[in-house]
């Protein structure tokens, strides 16, 4: 039987600082005039220090599954999409999945730059088509700022922190994500790029280590040409995905683009011959949060009442890599009402599945501890 991803639950999260173009020239030579007229930029949102790309998924995870009234429990696949995860491994999705006490769940990250919802998007309704997982919790989470130079006003001040969910629900009700595209092309990977960590460290001898080339670990771009890339690929993933899903333009209610840059949309719609009206644009409030930036303009437009049910939705990513991709959702979903008390009895279960995790880590060293490697070292012998 033919399987369905719907969406049925979103969730968003924004750390509680606020940077404005104001604050921020006091520190770089810039000024809210140069920001605001190039990038349509207002502020945006700066992690904590005791936040990490992993706590910002798991409150917009936690917020979208109150919103699809499914237990943690339940969830079969928590996909993560960034370029900031906290370690090359565990993945991200592995510390959310543990957060939410999700102790079904698969759960992996995905590297697709401000594509990255897009991709894991696909992923998932990919995964509930074929019956491999009956649900799934797709996540865009970004702390840019711990990897921006912020000396380089360029860049520094283009980003923002944040994390966007949606719950997928397989059924069998036509609708949800109705067709996808994805594209990417490595020749353009130095365009913009994000060295990893040790990447530059490449071992000659013992403890010797000489450098590739590569001195920075931060991000770094060469934003005309994203500008350039960005305002043609809009304008054909949309045309592509609307022909796969044998759709016009006329049929969609609402673009929801990677929020970037107000120009690159402006220029889009042009090209388009659409109106900016059917675009959603919050780029003004967030910066540009990479794969957050769709889910959480998602929230956004929910909340301002911009989709009904029915309406259909194109979300459409572009990015490092280079990546771009689009997608076409039927929204069928009326926003349901979420009892603060429901959500405050909902908080203690993740409160509970802290509990359940240091249990299990507990667990884990006594047992390591009664059990020793045998005399050879190859393996435990009690
Ligand atoms: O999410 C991934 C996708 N990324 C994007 O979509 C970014 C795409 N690119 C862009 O949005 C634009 O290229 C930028 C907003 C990054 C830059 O706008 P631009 O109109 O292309 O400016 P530019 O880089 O050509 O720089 C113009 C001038 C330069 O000065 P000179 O050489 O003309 O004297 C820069 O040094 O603006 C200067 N400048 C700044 N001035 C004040 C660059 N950054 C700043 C700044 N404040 N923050």
């Amino acid at each position: 039987m033919m399987r369905y991803a719907h969406i049925v639950g979103w969730g968003c999260y924004l750390p509680d600082r606020r940077v404005t173009n104001d604050e921020l020239s006091r520190y770089v030579d810039t000024t809210d005039e140069w920001i605001y007229q190039r990038t349509g930029i207002r502020a945006r949102h700066i992690a904590a220090p005791h936040e990490t790309t992993a706590t910002l998924a798991f409150e917009a995870a936690a917020r979208a599954l109150d919103v699809a009234d499914l237990h943690p429990s339940q969830v079969e696949l928590v996909i993560v999409a960034t370029s900031t995860p906290e370690y090359m491994f565990p993945s991200t999705a592995c510390k959310v999945q543990d957060y939410l006490g999700a102790s079904h769940a698969g759960a992996f990250d995905l590297s697709a730059a401000c594509s990255g919802f897009v991709y894991a998007l696909q992923m998932a309704s990919q995964s509930i088509a074929t019956g491999a997982v009956r649900n799934a919790v797709v996540i865009g989470s970004e702390t840019m700022s711990r990897v921006l130079d912020w000396q380089d006003r360029s860049t520094c001040v283009l980003f923002g922190d944040g994390a966007g969910a949606v719950v997928l629900k397989g059924s069998s009700v036509p609708g949800g994500v109705m067709a996808t595209t994805l594209r990417s092309d490595g020749s353009g990977a130095d365009l913009l790029s994000l060295p990893a960590l040790y990447h530059n460290r490449v071992p000659i001898s013992g403890a010797e280590y000489s450098t590739n080339g590569h001195h920075k670990n931060t991000v770094d771009m060469d934003g005309r040409q994203v500008y350039r890339f960005a305002t043609n690929v809009i304008a054909t993933s949309i045309q592509d995905v609307l022909k796969k899903a044998e759709l016009t333009v006329d049929d969609i209610a609402l673009i929801i683009p990677h929020q970037a840059n107000t120009r690159i949309i402006e220029t889009a719609a042009k090209k388009l011959k659409l109106p900016m009206e059917k675009f959603y644009l919050n780029v003004e409030h967030n910066g540009n949060t990479s794969a957050a930036s769709i889910p959480l303009a998602l929230c956004d437009a929910v909340r301002d009442g911009r989709l009904k049910p029915d309406d259909n939705v194109v979300f459409v990513g572009f990015g490092g890599g280079l990546t771009w991709g689009a997608s076409v959702v039927k929204w069928d979903v009326t926003p349901p009402e979420v009892p603060l008390i429901d959500h405050e009895w909902r908080r203690v279960r993740y409160i509970m599945a802290r509990g359940r995790s240091r249990l299990r880590r507990w667990q884990r060293r006594v047992s390591a501890a009664v059990t020793r490697p045998d005399e050879n070292g190859q393996g435990p012998k009690r």
